[in-house]
């Protein structure tokens, strides 16, 4: 049985209106359940804005972003975006404590038919290496690494579908960064058949154990080794 498409992009693409420049060119790209793409490509190649544009997260000036064989009408993009996670380099945290960030989410209306599920959590910290005393620190004394393990939990404890993971470990201390890729590991091999990631990383040992579809970014171009089970279209 075929995996089946979680996401399908079609021509997308971004521009800067203020330059007149092309930040994304019109690309095509599938993901499908199982899959563990890694991207990697020289700075400012337009990672970001591909995953960013993905997530639906920025108006996009082209193309169509299809959801289980759907294009993703305006309405329906906050439980896209539930679904198909962005994570960003730099978690953004709210003051208070670790508790209050990860009960945050359920303040949304979009998560209103889910509830705070403190086992859950306990579980996921517990990957992560850290105890239940964790939950009641502040997030003003975290490291960037505490950081990105609650900005982690905060999106595993929703149970996303795929995870577009945009360098999370690339300012990390590597007993932080482990711990960010174990948690990873652990929700994606829970239900492989039903979830993907994407990670943008340029550490080549990472990528290695993170991926097995590797895809360069360059100059706003996705290229992928023809060779690959998949096909990418970059075109221009
Ligand atoms: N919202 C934006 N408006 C205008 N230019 C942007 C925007 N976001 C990114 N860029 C530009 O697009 C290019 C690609 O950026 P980015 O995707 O962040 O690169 P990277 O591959 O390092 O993640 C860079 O030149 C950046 O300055
Ligand atoms: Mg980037």
């Amino acid at each position: 049985m075929a995996a089946a498409t979680l996401v399908e992009a079609k021509r997308i693409a971004r521009r800067d209106a203020q330059r007149d420049q092309v930040l994304l060119h019109p690309t095509d790209f599938t993901l499908r359940a199982g899959q563990r793409v890694v991207l990697t490509g020289p700075s400012g190649s337009g990672k970001s804005v591909f995953l960013r544009a993905l997530a639906l997260l920025d108006p996009l000036d082209g193309g169509t972003v299809h959801w289980h064989g759907r294009p993703v009408a305006h309405g329906l993009v906050p439980r896209y975006r539930r679904h198909i996670a962005y994570v960003r380099q730099r978690p953004a945290l709210i003051d208070g404590t670790v508790e209050d960030n990860l009960r945050y989410p359920y303040s949304l209306a979009v998560y209103r038919d889910t509830a705070f599920d403190a086992a859950r959590v306990r579980s996921l910290l517990d990957a992560a290496g850290r105890g239940s005393d964790f939950l009641a620190r502040a997030t003003a004394e975290l490291s960037g690494g505490e950081a990105q393990i609650v900005a982690l939990v905060r999106v595993l404890q929703l149970d996303p579908e795929a995870l577009l993971l945009d360098e999370p470990t690339a300012s990390l201390d590597p007993e932080s960064a482990n711990a960010v890729e174990t948690l990873i590991a652990q929700w994606f091999e829970r239900e492989r058949a039903t979830r993907a990631t994407v990670w943008v990383s340029h550490d080549p040992a990472q990528a290695q154990r993170v991926g097995t579809r590797h895809i360069t970014m360059r100059a706003g171009v996705l290229d992928e080794p023809a060779s690959a089970p998949v096909a990418v279209g970059a075109l221009r």
